[in-house]
């Protein structure tokens, strides 16, 4: 570990190579040439069952065919002076705002970023413009970036260390992880009075909110429907509800942040909708380009992004609308159109990794607790040996690799999220690999 709790790379950094830009490069120690389904191929053609699915992003598996339509798409015309409106940027950009004005109920209007942590600051730009630059409210735990604004946002002190420059103002809600939370009432899920004790925020100066007459309001509750970084932690419904209703009789913007979440990751299309809660501004990005370029949109209700408080030239970037990016979103939408029973695949999925996890639950005392919701599975251990398990899944030679995620902020978390196409007998290899992993190091320990 280095001194501030991130592991450090297992390997030698080459003298060309900057680190900081590297999360966890470690294990395993290969490199991959090539992609195909759930699986990947390293330079001996070793294949590994890949479980992280670029962070999260590639709900579609590795698929060249998907980037080859792409690319025919942009083909015609593959750039475009930022100033120029095109067909493909409206289409997209309509596509979007239908689905997210659809599931939200109301009307709204979508921007395009670049990547997740962009896609925050230009929702928090929105907030800003509309509410000013009073505090926002964040989860203990929470991820939304780590650029130098999002930093702030985002829990870690980490992700702070090395930037000297002041940020939002924050206040960070306790972490909503009712296991291991001290008042988890006896049933399960968040205790009624906690969320009543939070309705003293911004009433009851101890509780670090503007109170009612002081001159800037409080300007949002920005939530991950679950925590991603944070250890793949699912806030109780009722708890959010209660929170989000609180925050708006304060004035406040509700902010969703469905980088991770958004297109059935959990299972319904959007992760809001588990906590029965209608957000004023959504940010969606990973699953939008199955991986394979940054891109990110915000939607805002009417009128919160309209020309008269967020006016052009307010927030541009010079990619953002790269007609090659718009192909590969406006191509990936159309899978998601014609993928008609998708809540019941991940439905099965969700079925095939929690079987085959109760099972290493039952034989192993590593294993405190799994929990599956859509496609993500978390598997907590008895202790912070998140990284160690990884690495003998990954490298073991005598079977094929398993990549699985696990973060500095839970490193006691194992987490399948894999694609979400993965085949009931791919997802049966991926929990028996693990489990062959957990004997390994049960072994070791
Ligand atoms: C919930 C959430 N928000 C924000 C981000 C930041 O996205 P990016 O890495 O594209 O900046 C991530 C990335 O993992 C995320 O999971």
């Amino acid at each position: 570990m280095t001194a501030q709790g991130a592991p450090a790379p297992s390997r030698d950094i080459p003298p060309y190579l900057a680190a900081g830009d590297l999360v966890y490069r470690t294990p395993p120690d290969a490199r991959f040439v090539r992609g195909e389904g759930v699986r990947l191929y390293d330079t001996n053609g070793r294949p590994y069952l890949d479980a992280e699915a670029a962070n999260g992003t590639l709900s579609w598996g590795y698929d060249a065919s998907l980037l080859t339509e792409a690319c025919r798409r942009a083909l015609p015309m593959p750039a475009l002076p930022s100033f120029c409106e095109s067909e493909l940027r409206l289409r997209v950009v309509q596509r979007l705002a239908d689905r997210l004005s659809a599931a939200v109920g109301v009307p709204g209007r979508v921007a395009l970023e670049l990547g997740g942590a962009q896609g925050i600051e230009m929702a928090m730009r929105i907030v800003a413009a509309n509410r000013g630059g009073g505090p926002v409210l964040v989860f203990q735990g929470a991820y939304h970036g780590r650029s130098p604004f999002t930093a702030h946002l985002s829990a870690s002190a980490r992700y702070r260390s090395n930037q000297p420059w002041p940020g939002p103002q924050v206040v960070r809600l306790p972490y909503p992880d009712c296991r291991s939370c001290p008042h988890r009432p006896a049933a399960g899920g968040c205790n009624p009075a906690c969320a009543a004790g939070l309705e003293r925020l911004g009433t009851d100066d101890c509780f670090g909110l503007p109170t009612a007459d002081a001159p800037q309001g409080t300007a949002a509750f920005l939530l991950e429907p679950m925590l991603n970084v944070g250890g793949c932690v699912v806030p109780d419904p009722a708890h959010v509800r209660r929170l989000t209703d609180h925050v708006r009789s304060l004035g406040g913007l509700i902010v969703v942040d469905e980088i991770f979440t958004g297109l059935h990751r959990l299972g319904p299309e959007w992760g809001f909708q588990l906590h029965g809660i209608q957000p004023d501004i959504v940010v969606a990005s990973k699953a939008l380009t199955n991986g394979a370029l940054a891109f990110s949109c915000v939607w805002a209700r009417e009128p919160l992004a309209s020309p008269e408080v967020f006016p052009p030239g307010s927030h541009s970037s010079t990619f953002a609308g790269s007609p090659l990016g718009l192909a590969v979103v406006d191509t990936v939408l159309d899978r998601w159109d014609a993928w008609h029973d998708v809540e019941a695949s991940v439905g099965r999925l969700r079925d095939t990794l929690a079987k085959g996890l109760s099972r290493i639950a039952e034989s192993s005392e590593l294993v405190r607790a799994v929990d599956v919701l859509g496609g993500v599975a978390r598997v907590t251990l008895s202790g912070p040996y998140a990284t160690r398990l990884r690495a003998l899944a990954a490298e073991r030679p005598d079977r094929p690799g398993l990549l699985l995620a696990s973060t500095g902020m839970a490193p006691a978390t194992v987490v399948l999220h894999p694609p979400l196409v993965t085949s009931t007998e791919d997802a049966e290899e991926m929990t028996e690999l693990l489990g062959r992993a957990v004997d390994d190091l049960e072994r070791e320990l």
